[in-house]
C-alpha cells in the first residue's frame, strides 16, 4: 500500500492542533491523503498551522471544547467544507496544576476535567451522531496518556482526567461497535511540548533530559511524529479490527518496575 493511499480522501477533524501533537497530526493526515479541520482556541497558531501545511487541505475552526455548541458548529463546518466526517482525533488537552490534595483547587480540577474528559465527551457525540447518521465507519480516538493507566506522572487533576478517558473510550466503544465506529485512545509518555513543559515547569532540553534518564526505551527519544503516526495506524484501515483499545506509546515505561535491577546491568 503506497503511504499516500492510506488516508486518502479521509475528512479528519483534529481538536488541540494548533500546537505540539495536534499539529504534527494534522501534518501526517495530510501527507497520507486527508482534508483536515484544525480545532482550538488558539486561532493565531491554529490559522498559523493550517497555512503552513496548505489552505487546500487544512482549515482553521474555533472550538474551545468545553462548549459543546462549538464542538457541534465545528462539525457542522467540516460536513459543509467537505462533504463528510471520517475520523474525529479528540486530542485538546490541558495538563492542570500540580498541587498536593491538602491544598486542591476544585474548580481547577473542574476545568481539567471540563476540557480533558467533558471535551472528548462531546467530540464523540457529535463526531459519533454525523457518523451514525450517514452510516460513516468512522475511527474516533481520544488522547490519553501513561497518566490514564499510572498515578505519579501528573497531578491529581490531569491523573483523574485521563483515567476518566480511558473510561470513556471503553464505554463508547461498546455502544458505537454496532454502528461500525471504532473508538480507541493513545497513551504515550512524556513529550516536550508547550503543554508538557507548562505543567512540569521546566525547559525543553530539561523536559528531554529527565524523560531519557526514566525511559525503559534506550537511543531512542519520543517525538510528536511518534504519536502522529500512531494516530494515523488507529484512523486508517489497517487497525480495522482494533476498537476499545489504548495503545500505550512509551517505550515500555509504564510496564517495567525500574526499582528492580535489569538482567542486563
Ligand atoms: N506532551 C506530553 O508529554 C503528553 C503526553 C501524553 C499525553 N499528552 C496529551 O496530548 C494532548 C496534546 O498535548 P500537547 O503536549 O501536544 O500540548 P500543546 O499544549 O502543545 O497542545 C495542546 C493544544 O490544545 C489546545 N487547547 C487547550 N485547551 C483547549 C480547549 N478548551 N479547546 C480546544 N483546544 C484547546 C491548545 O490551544 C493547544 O493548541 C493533550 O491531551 C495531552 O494531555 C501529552
Amino acid at each position: 500500500m503506497s503511504k499516500l493511499s492510506r488516508l486518502e480522501g479521509k475528512v479528519a477533524i483534529v481538536t488541540g492542533a494548533a500546537s505540539g501533537i495536534g499539529a504534527e497530526t494534522v501534518k501526517t493526515f495530510v501527507e497520507n491523503g486527508a482534508f483536515v479541520v484544525i480545532a482550538d482556541i488558539n486561532d493565531e497558531l491554529g490559522l498559523q498551522v493550517a497555512t503552513s501545511i496548505g489552505l487546500d487541505k487544512v482549515s482553521y475552526h474555533h472550538c474551545d471544547v468545553r462548549d459543546e455548541k462549538q464542538v457541534e458548529e465545528t462539525v457542522a463546518f467540516a460536513l459543509e467544507k467537505y462533504g463528510t466526517l471520517d475520523i474525529m482525533f479528540s486530542n485538546a488537552g490541558i495538563t492542570g496544576p500540580l498541587s498536593s490534595i491538602l491544598e486542591f483547587n476544585l474548580s481547577e480540577f473542574d476545568n481539567t476535567m471540563a476540557v480533558n474528559v467533558r471535551g472528548s465527551a462531546a467530540t464523540i457525540k457529535h463526531a459519533a451522531r454525523v457518523m451514525v447518521e450517514r452510516k460513516i465507519r468512522g475511527s474516533i480516538i481520544c488522547m490519553a496518556s501513561i497518566a490514564g493507566s499510572i498515578a505519579g506522572s501528573g497531578g491529581h487533576d490531569y491523573v483523574t482526567s485521563k483515567h476518566g478517558l480511558i473510561g470513556l473510550v471503553r464505554s463508547t466503544c461498546s455502544e458505537l461497535g454496532a454502528y461500525g465506529i471504532r473508538v480507541n485512545s493513545i497513551s504515550p509518555s512524556a513529550i516536550a511540548t508547550p503543554s508538557a513543559c507548562r505543567g512540569l515547569n521546566m525547559e525543553v532540553s530539561e523536559v528531554e533530559a529527565m524523560v531519557n534518564d526514566s525511559a525503559n526505551l534506550k537511543g531512542i527519544a519520543l517525538k510528536t511524529t511518534h504519536v502522529a503516526e500512531t494516530a494515523l495506524f488507529l484512523a486508517s484501515d489497517e487497525s480495522a479490527y482494533i476498537s476499545g483499545h489504548n495503545l500505550v506509546v512509551d517505550g515500555g515505561f509504564s510496564v517495567i518496575n525500574s526499582l528492580v535491577p535489569s538482567i542486563t546491568q
